[in-house]
């Protein structure tokens, strides 16, 4: 461990997220967990989160999500639930959920669990278990309800990408019948299974302009009754996203096996000792890891970030993209015009629509433990 950055230029973890468990039932071709999560370590006990989150409310952290892998598969989930409200977290379950029985909810409801994001993967039966590969599109029509049966507010989540965008109306109408309050409709984007899966998934400019337009015209319609979040892929985008709203600075993420990491793809990142909440406190780990400091402020950044007058808006942006597209996680994110790799953007996506049109792209690698150890090195 490093010494200690000065505590008080750091601002304390706001969000804390406990990805319990990579295990889940769904297979999804998008999912952001790593390609090797099968490679992983020993998943933390109910003793060691509980720890976790006592000293990460000490620090200041105030919400306290609850994913995965699914997170209900974790037995312990309700204690872990009850734990968060008791040290006082607003707490929020991320879930696609399978395993969400109307006992389990009316357990949590009573513990105190503020908040619930289901998962969809489209408004068709069809896409939803093809997606998944799993066929779970009864079970969560099931779940949606008991949701609102329990007084939630009702948060739907639905990952799009060039097999539904052209459903986004049918999306829309699905959240309207299910009383749904607040409906994500976050385009993929490619970490882990979905950068896999990236040519398969990439849809056309056409299809994200069309989805957008029927976003605004239900935005003019509805008003406020659902609110519509529509977020655009990176890749057609010019200005890189705030990722984490910057490294370091709000986010705390805990991965199964108490691997402390400052975004979900943070563990894609080579010749980065990412420190476990086994070997140090929080608090060491926040202020003075490494890691954590490894891309704070703005002193690591390269040109044309280190001038720019964006830099403190953007922060330049997604290491984990940096790294991904051009190798080098100090690198401007290419989703920047002012990248020099953005041009690289273009011809990823040109490419991967070249193969869709010829039927030459691979098939779609459906996370699995069985394609995690074949993909990822095995264990
Ligand atoms: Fe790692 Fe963006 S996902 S910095």
């Amino acid at each position: 461990m490093n010494a200690p950055a000065p505590a008080s230029r750091i601002p304390a973890p706001l969000w804390l997220l406990a990805e319990l468990t990579y295990r889940c039932p769904l297979h999804c071709a998008f999912c952001y967990n790593p390609i090797d999560y099968a490679r992983q370590g020993a998943e933390l006990s109910t003793a060691e989160w509980i720890g976790v989150m006592r000293q990460a409310r000490a620090l200041g952290a105030a919400q306290l999500g609850f994913s995965g892998g699914e997170p209900l598969v974790r037995e312990d989930l309700e204690e872990l639930v009850g734990e968060g409200r008791r040290l006082g977290f607003y707490t929020n379950l991320i879930t696609s959920g399978v395993g969400l029985t109307e006992a389990r909810l009316a357990r949590m409801k009573e513990l105190g669990l503020d908040h619930i994001q289901l998962s969809f993967q489209d408004s068709t039966r069809e896409m939803n278990d093809f997606l998944s590969n799993t066929k779970t599109f009864d079970l969560k029509a099931r779940v949606a309800r008991l949701i609102k049966q329990y007084d939630y507010p009702m948060v739907l989540n639905v990952v799009l990408h060039r097999y539904n965008l052209d459903h986004v109306e049918r999306i829309i109408e699905m959240a309207l019948e299910m009383g749904v309050d607040y409906l994500e409709l976050a385009n993929t984007q490619y970490y882990g299974w979905g950068l896999a899966n990236r040519a398969q998934l990439m849809p056309t400019r056409e299809q994200l302009v069309r989805a957008e337009a029927v976003v605004n015209a239900y935005r003019a319609r509805i008003g406020n009754r659902v609110r519509i979040l529509f977020v655009v892929p990176d890749y057609f985008e010019e200005r890189p996203k705030a990722c984490m709203n910057g490294w370091g600075s709000v986010f705390l993420g805990i991965a199964p096996d108490g691997t402390a990491l400052p975004c979900h793809a943070a563990r894609s990142l080579p010749g980065i000792a990412f420190p476990s909440v086994r070997d140090f406190s929080v608090e060491e780990i926040w202020y003075a890891s490494g890691a954590f400091n490894r891309y704070r402020g703005d002193a690591w950044m390269k040109s044309p970030c280190r001038t720019c007058p964006e830099k403190d808006k953007d922060f330049g942006g997604c290491r984990c993209q940096a790294y991904a597209m051009t190798g080098d996680a100090e690198n401007a994110d290419p989703v920047c015009t002012k990248s020099p790799h953005h041009a690289q953007l273009e011809t990823i996506v040109t490419q991967a629509q070249r193969a869709q049109a010829q039927g030459t792209t691979q098939p779609i690698v459906f996370r699995s433990d069985a394609n995690s150890r074949r993909l990822g090195g095995g264990a």
